[in-house]
């Protein structure tokens, strides 16, 4: 266990430069169990998460070679799913994306049921249909799954929920089944661009329809080898984005897509926050003029990212007004509202999905706790912004998806440090 102390830091400067999307190389890690051949992949994170996907991939015989800090050469030719990690595979919500490639290697899969989390129950009905419909069938034990596929087949599927694992589990199943496969009602995140993408340069033939919640596969009998670039992480980019908006300084976040970022870059903007957007980074300047908006509610992509809203949340405590903060994907994403509220925040949680800001707040440093991945960065916000000291528990929560966050804090002037519990 490791916890953060942060004291007030005012005056950022400086550059933070954004790794590489956790929620991208974690399906095209998983898409590599379909490669007989080497596969390298660059700008992958330095986090947790990324070490138990090897975790996992390593106990299948899955050869990992790092050739730098951020690159791996996998190569999945020899693979059993006999000693599968099913252990980490329980603690980490993001083993479910292994069921589309094991599927297609293997006949028969055991898998732990996946953890739900904080953030909200996350089932998975949607990859269960999908995967159902491609030839899947399916024995549900006690908190075990047991999959069988003679052989899959493409076929036409809807996935309700806009599910973005849904639909990423969906593509490496349909990628190398027989014939084609529609996917409507597809997420169309940036990162399932991006593991189509990956996949197309491995010889898949996957297109996108006349929407981009339309996916059209035509399933292939093999895949080659090829070295691949995750794309920039635009949470990790719009959570320093907030920071350099609520302090006074000025931010250049590096290394980042900006259109990936749109529908938070017009909020943002209409809270009043000065961004200098540039090909691949965004200047961001304190703003002595915050001012709240009536809602800021999440979507699918493209609407404003469900990864972003505690940070943003942490924004409207700055902002002159009352925000309605509207989380319409997850029930269980407002945790951070009460520890914001010990901090000194004028905020109630009005119900599961929706909380009621007012600001301008000061804030004031306690002792709190990381609730989720995203609700922990936030906080740290929140800490770097409040009068006295800030510590935060659960720092190895933060680490998950945060590539060496204290380090690039300190770079840019932020008095923080990792301590071990
Ligand atoms: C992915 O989770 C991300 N994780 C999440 O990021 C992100 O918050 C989420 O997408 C939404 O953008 C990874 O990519 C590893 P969903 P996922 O399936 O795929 C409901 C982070 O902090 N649903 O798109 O699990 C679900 O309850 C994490 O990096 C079903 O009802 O999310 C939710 O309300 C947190 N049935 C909504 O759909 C299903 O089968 C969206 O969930 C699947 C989902």
């Amino acid at each position: 266990m490791s916890k953060f102390i942060i004291n007030k830091s005012y005056k950022l400067n400086g550059r933070i430069e954004v790794s590489g999307m956790k929620n991208s190389a974690l399906p095209i890690l998983s898409a590599c169990l379909l490669i007989e051949d080497n596969v390298e992949i660059s700008n992958v994170p330095d986090i947790k998460d990324i070490e138990k996907m090897f975790l996992i991939m390593k106990s299948l015989g899955v050869k990992i070679k790092k050739t730098s800090s951020n690159s791996f050469i996998i190569n999945a030719k020899n693979i059993n799913p006999e000693n599968i990690d099913k252990q980490t595979m329980k603690k980490f919500r993001g083993s479910i994306l292994l069921l589309g490639s094991l599927l297609k290697k293997f006949k028969e899969v055991n898998l732990p049921e996946p953890g739900g989390c904080i953030i909200g129950n996350r089932p998975i009905d949607n990859h269960l249909e999908a995967l159902k419909k491609l030839g899947v069938k399916l024995e549900e034990g006690r908190g075990e799954y047991k999959f069988k596929a003679e052989n899959l087949v493409g076929n036409e599927i809807v996935i309700p929920d806009f599910s973005v694992t849904g639909t990423e589990n969906t593509i490496i199943a349909a990628v190398m089944a027989e014939g084609k496969t529609l996917i409507k009602l597809a997420a169309c995140e940036p990162h399932v661009y991006d593991l189509c993408s990956f996949l197309n340069k491995c010889g898949a033939k996957i297109k996108f329809g006349e929407s981009c919640h339309i996916i059209e596969i035509e399933g292939v009998k093999k895949l080659h080898g090829t070295s691949y670039k995750i794309i920039p992480d635009q949470i990790e980019a719009g959570t320093y984005l907030v920071l350099g908006a609520i302090t006074r300084g000025e931010i250049l976040v590096d290394n980042l897509n900006p259109d990936h970022l749109d529908s938070f870059i017009c909020r943002a903007k209409q809270m009043g926050v000065k961004l200098k957007i540039n090909e691949n980074s965004i200047l961001v300047k304190d703003n002595p003029n915050l001012k709240a908006i009536r809602e800021i509610k999440t979507y699918p992509y493209p609407g404003f990212p469900t990864d972003l809203q505690s940070p943003i949340g942490v924004l409207a405590t700055q902002c002159l007004g009352t925000t309605i903060i509207h989380d319409s994907i997850y029930e269980g994403r407002m945790g951070y509202i009460n520890e914001l509220i010990k901090m000194g925040a004028s905020a109630i949680i009005a119900d599961p999905h929706r909380s009621i800001i007012s600001g301008i707040t000061k804030l004031y440093g306690t002792e709190i706790n990381s609730l989720d991945l995203r609700a922990g960065a936030a906080v740290i916000l929140a800490g770097i912004i409040a009068e006295g000291q800030t510590i935060i528990h659960n720092a190895e929560i933060i680490d998950r998806g945060y590539e060496k966050i204290e380090n690039k804090l300190k770079k840019i002037g932020v008095d923080i440090k990792k301590i071990d519990d």
